[in-house]
């Protein structure tokens, strides 16, 4: 019996070792790298695509590449970044050769933004973003307006920091987060006409299900509608305190969500950061301005028809 115990013992300490050595590895090593497909791309820069891009660009990326110093899309420091992640940084996405993106090909550029890997082959975990369902047109501007001559990408020195990923952030890259595949075929542009497909593009692309579905977590980033809670709220992001700001029933529930909302009311909202008879909404939910109001407009009448979602959410106040 004795015997047994004490085998056991010598089993579980093996087993131990063996946790603690593999925390130890991968700890040491980096997240994991992956085959870079060299994507052939022909960039199409005009004008339009330029300020196209720039109004893509204000609302999906200078969020977190906005340097407040050099007021360039220059790199910061994240601090709403959930702190079990590391320090995450994000990095100097101008022109400049040596610390930003001057020497990276188009072709790289999009092979991250669609899948997640950067040029050396090395995953970004989700803290930077990913664009699997955003229109080729409208990659292809983001693109025009990171090689133009708008002062927020022209070439800055400052160096990057790098980002610090915890062991947690290590372990979830081996387990969990996975680069998305590059689309098989040409994603179209849904026509300013189409209100409905419209509104669903621009819900789906501007993020805004990612943080009104129930959890950054269970979210379906290749298949939005598919996400737990889709537009229920109830999310968790961070404000730039780290605290916990919970984000609006976004569903045409009547009693929990929006379903009694006029469109005026969600465009003023959602342009502007406006509630009536309320304190403004705060960070993270940030304003939209470079929505026009038939863009914010079809994305209230895309959100009227979804399944509504009973779920009462408290606005966060500090
Ligand atoms: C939620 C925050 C966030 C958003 C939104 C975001 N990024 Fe990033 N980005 C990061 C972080 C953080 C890193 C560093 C990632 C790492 O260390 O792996 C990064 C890295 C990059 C890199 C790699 C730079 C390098 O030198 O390695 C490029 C290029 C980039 N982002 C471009 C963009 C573009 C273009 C957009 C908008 C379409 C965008 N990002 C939106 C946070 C973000
Ligand atoms: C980074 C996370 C995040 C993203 C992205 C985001 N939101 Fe929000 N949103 C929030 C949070 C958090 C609140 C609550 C803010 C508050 O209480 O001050 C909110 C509040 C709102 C409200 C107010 C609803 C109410 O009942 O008061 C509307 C409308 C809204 N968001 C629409 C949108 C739309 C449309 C998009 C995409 C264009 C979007 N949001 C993208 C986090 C986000």
């Amino acid at each position: 019996m004795k015997r047994a115990l004490k085998l056991i013992g010598v089993g579980i300490g093996v087993l131990a070792l063996i946790i603690a050595i593999a925390l130890i590895s991968i700890s040491a090593s980096d997240i994991p790298s992956y085959e870079v497909t060299k994507i052939d791309f022909k960039l199409s820069s005009s004008p339009e695509s330029v300020a196209r891009g720039e109004k893509l660009a204000l609302m999906l990326c200078a969020n977190c590449h906005m340097n407040p110093k050099t007021n360039k899309l220059s790199g910061k420091r994240m601090m709403d970044a959930p702190p079990e992640f590391g320090e995450i940084y994000s990095q100097n996405i101008t022109q400049d050769k040596t610390y930003g993106i001057g020497n990276w090909t188009d072709g790289e550029l999009v092979f991250l933004l669609r899948t997640g890997i950067k040029r050396d082959g090395q995953y970004s975990p989700p803290y930077m973003a990913k664009m699997p369902n955003l229109a080729d047109k409208d990659i292809n501007a983001i693109i025009s307006f990171l090689r133009s001559d708008n002062p927020l990408v022209t070439a800055d020195p400052t160096p990057d920091t790098p980002t610090k990923p915890s062991l947690l952030t290590k372990l979830l890259c081996r387990v969990a987060f996975k680069p998305f595949p590059m689309p098989a075929e040409e994603i179209p542009l849904p026509t300013t006409d189409n209100t409905l497909e419209l509104g669903k593009y621009l819900a789906h692309n501007l993020d805004c299900f990612a943080c009104h579905s129930a959890d950054f977590k269970t979210n379906d980033y290749l298949n939005p509608e598919l996400s737990p809670g889709y537009f229920g709220g109830g999310n968790k992001p961070l404000d730039l305190q780290g605290r916990v700001m919970l984000t609006s029933n976004l569903t045409p529930d009547k009693e929990t969500g929006i379903g009694n909302w006029t469109k005026e009311e969600f465009i003023n909202a959602v342009k502007y950061g406006q509630k009536k008879g309320e304190k403004a909404l705060t960070y993270p939910m940030m304003p939209y301005p470079q929505l026009t109001d038939l863009e914010a407009g079809a994305i209230f009448e895309y959100l009227q028809t979804i399944p509504p979602i009973k779920n009462k959410v408290e606005r966060s106040v500090y």
